[in-house]
């Protein structure tokens, strides 16, 4: 053991400190991974008036200095001889709400800003973090740029007039402490649009995408990765109404193209943690899924299995399931009918869905020779189901402007959209990647709630 007879000093906070005749042992964590450091004070260490007085309780964060010994417990190869331990802030053990005994999320919920003390959220946040420094990592190295995307536009990108809208908040200093006071509002009471965002409409984007658009139309593959935001009441367990979304957009590249990046993309950044992130996924596998690892294994391994959306129907049907959902050509597909072919029809393998009907879709997705279906796909993987949405793009400005037409949107307000099929148009595609959905598929925790350090759904938006 190379690391015996060293001096460290650690600085973290006390887990458990256990009181015995001769020794007293103190569990400490730092957050740098997700084991404890056991550290041994005998009575003659400096500091010892401090356990004595009982002032070393679960929560309280320390320095302490000691050497690295071997241990003779059967949890940890090393320990530390503790030679000082200094307090820096005491923890009240009546008050403290991070017990030893496991805690539901739920109520881990009401205390965000203390349980990333704990191991679940411990190891979820620096899965999380290798996640985004791997989705960074992927893209740097195979030549795309990162674009960062407004996150105030005036622009639906899905249509689906799911947003919120950005209001400004005039403090009247002296007339009240309260600057929501002060959201304008005409005679009638309704809110003054007028005063929205210096005088113009404007919400907060539920999608880079558009954005991406126009800098792949000049600095081909380009990447965004930031926050977005749907204004959905969707109470669920892979809802958010504030998410971060990977959207990288290929020029002079097709459904296929998007599709094998999508792809190389996800088997990237599972085997980037498989291989980075061991301690933290082998308490996932035993703690929060079992089996995890081989089924990441299996992602990394394996080819995704590719099916239209019409044989994704016939396939449905077949399968002769009850479903709450109504199956049939033309309705979209609900998480029920997404979780049994990822899960039961193709053993939970991830699978790619192409080919949507129009209707279903969003405006700026190419339409197929076929003119009923549009070159979308959706990338399903089991318990998350839909994890990647994407398309290629419909670069014909005739086409886009009859479908802006078609769904009675306004022209004017994609003029720029337009100019990019005006001006040297190319074929392109892209994808969009609901990161918490990913630390979701990548970790085993079955809420996004608790994918994300400070969730934001119906009803809470505290912290
Ligand atoms: O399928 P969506 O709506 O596609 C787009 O926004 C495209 N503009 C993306 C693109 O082509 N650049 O959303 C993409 C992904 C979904 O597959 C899902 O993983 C995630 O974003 N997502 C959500 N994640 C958490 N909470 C929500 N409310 C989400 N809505 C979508
Ligand atoms: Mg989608």
């Amino acid at each position: 053991m190379d690391r015996l007879g060293e001096v460290l000093v650690v600085r973290g906070w006390i887990r458990t400190c256990r009181v015995q005749s001769t020794v007293t042992f103190i569990e400490i964590n730092d957050g740098s991974c997700l084991s404890n450091m056991q550290c041994v004070m005998s009575s003659d260490a400096e500091g010892y008036d401090l356990v004595e007085s009982g002032f070393i309780t679960t929560g309280t964060s320390v320095l302490i200095e000691g050497t690295v010994v071997s241990s003779q417990g059967s949890k940890q190869k090393v320990e530390l001889k503790v030679a000082t331990l200094i307090l820096i802030g005491k923890s009240d053990p009546s008050a403290y709400p991070i017990q030893k005994k496991r805690a539901t999320r739920e109520f881990l919920r009401t205390i965000a800003h203390l349980r990333p003390r704990t191991n679940t959220f411990g190891a979820v946040t620096r899965v999380r973090n290798a996640l985004a420094y791997a989705t960074h990592k992927f893209f740097q190295e195979n030549g795309f740029v990162w674009i960062s995307s407004p996150i105030i536009t005036a622009s639906d990108c899905e249509g689906a007039g799911e947003q919120f809208c950005v209001t400004t908040l005039i403090s009247n200093a002296g007339e009240s402490d309260c600057p929501l006071n002060s959201i304008p509002t005409t005679m009638e009471g309704n809110v003054d649009w007028s005063q929205d965002f210096f005088g113009k409409p404007a919400f907060l984007t539920v999608s880079g995408q558009l954005n991406a658009e126009t800098y792949a139309s000049a600095l081909s593959d380009v990447y965004t990765f930031g926050p977005t935001f749907r204004a959905e009441n969707s109470n669920t367990a892979r809802h958010l109404a504030e998410f971060w979304m990977i959207e990288p957009e290929l020029a002079f590249a097709d459904l296929n193209d998007d599709m094998a990046c999508a792809t190389a993309y996800l088997q990237y950044v599972v085997k980037y943690i498989l291989e980075n992130c061991k301690e933290d996924m082998d308490f996932f596998n035993t703690w929060i899924e079992k089996g995890i690892i081989n089924r990441l294994k299996d992602v990394v391994e394996k080819d995704f299995i590719q099916l239209t959306y019409s044989d994704a129907v016939k396939l449905l049907l077949k399968s002769k399931r009850k479903f709450e959902f109504p199956v049939k050509w033309g309705l979209d597909l609900q998480s029920e009918h997404e979780r049994y072919i990822t899960e039961i029809a193709f053993g939970g393998r991830p699978v790619i869905i192409r080919d949507y009907p129009k209707e279903i879709k969003a405006f700026y997705m190419r339409q197929n020779d076929d003119g009923k279906t549009v070159a979308a796909m959706d990338l399903l993987v089991p318990r998350v189901g839909e994890l990647i949405g994407g398309s290629q793009r419909e670069e014909r400005l005739d086409y886009l402007e009859s479908r802006l037409d078609e769904l009675k949107l306004s022209k004017d307000s994609y003029w720029w959209y337009l100019d990019l099929r005006r001006f040297g148009s190319v074929p392109h595609a892209g994808f969009g990647l609901g990161f918490e959905r990913l630390v979701q598929f990548a970790t085993g925790i079955e809420n996004i709630r608790d994918a994300i350090p400070f969730p934001r759904s119906p009803g809470s938006a505290d912290f």
